[in-house]
């Protein structure tokens, strides 16, 4: 049952972001130049050491890894993998980049000191959301973290109905949805929430996840 979730989502995911490579960088600009770029550059400012970017895309994260650290980038769109290809050679940033499904990671536990998933998790159904972070936290070192950054339905109600307005063209165009809701799972997978910070009316979310215990959990709204 499980694998055959696993293999339509990869199915279906292969096959709306191959399709939508070529255009993925125009379709998005807007959302990137107006807000991703700042909260991405939020997000690396708390990686460190060995680093793996889960479901790179396009490698609109590229321009933010800090630059003495060793990164792998993975995806499972041949498409998304090329247009990554193209943007860390003009940005001479030496990245490697794999095609893999991320339920699959073929690193031995505990390969890095920082795991980024950004607008990726929003690509799976519930049930794929807990098996996902388990794996996450595998490749995870013991003292390491997983930075998560993603949609949820936000509580503004403007928000909400521009979210739900364009809940459609999301699911047809990028396989995806607005209410991911990953920390209801981060518990069962055996994580825990260091930081948690919202932006854009609560409809965005950075997750810090640590697989070790820790003292306390900080919360912060934009
Ligand atoms: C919305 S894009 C986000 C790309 C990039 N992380 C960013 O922040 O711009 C989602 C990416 O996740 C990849 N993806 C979705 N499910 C995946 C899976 N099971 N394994 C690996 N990559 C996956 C897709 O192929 C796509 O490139």
């Amino acid at each position: 049952m499980f694998d055959s979730i696993v293999a339509t989502q990869a199915q279906e995911t292969t096959r709306a972001y191959d399709r939508i490579a070529p255009l993925y960088d125009l379709l998005d600009g807007i959302y990137e130049h107006s807000w991703k770029r700042r909260l991405r550059a939020v997000l690396f400012r708390h990686a460190t050491g060995n680093i793996l970017d889960v479901g790179v895309g396009t490698g609109c994260n590229i321009p933010f890894y800090p630059k003495d650290s060793k990164v792998y980038g993975i995806d499972m769109s041949e498409r998304m993998l090329d247009r990554a290809r193209n943007r860390a050679n003009d940005l001479s940033c030496s990245v490697t980049l794999k095609s893999m499904n991320l339920f699959a990671l073929d690193f031995p536990d505990a390969t890095f000191d920082t795991v980024t998933v950004t607008f990726v998790l929003l690509c799976l159904p519930d049930e794929l959301q807990e098996p996902a972070l388990k794996e996450l936290k595998r490749v995870t070192k013991p003292g390491g973290q997983i930075l998560v950054l993603d949609y949820q339905m936000s509580s503004k109600p403007g928000v909400r109905l521009w979210m739900r307005c364009l809940s459609p063209w999301l699911k047809w165009a990028f396989a995806a949805r607005f209410d991911t809701a990953t920390e209801r799972y981060v518990e069962s997978a055996g994580l825990h929430v260091v930081r948690k910070q919202t932006f854009m009316g609560d409809g965005v979310t950075m997750l810090i996840l640590s697989p070790s215990p820790t003292s306390g959990k900080t919360e912060i709204s934009e």
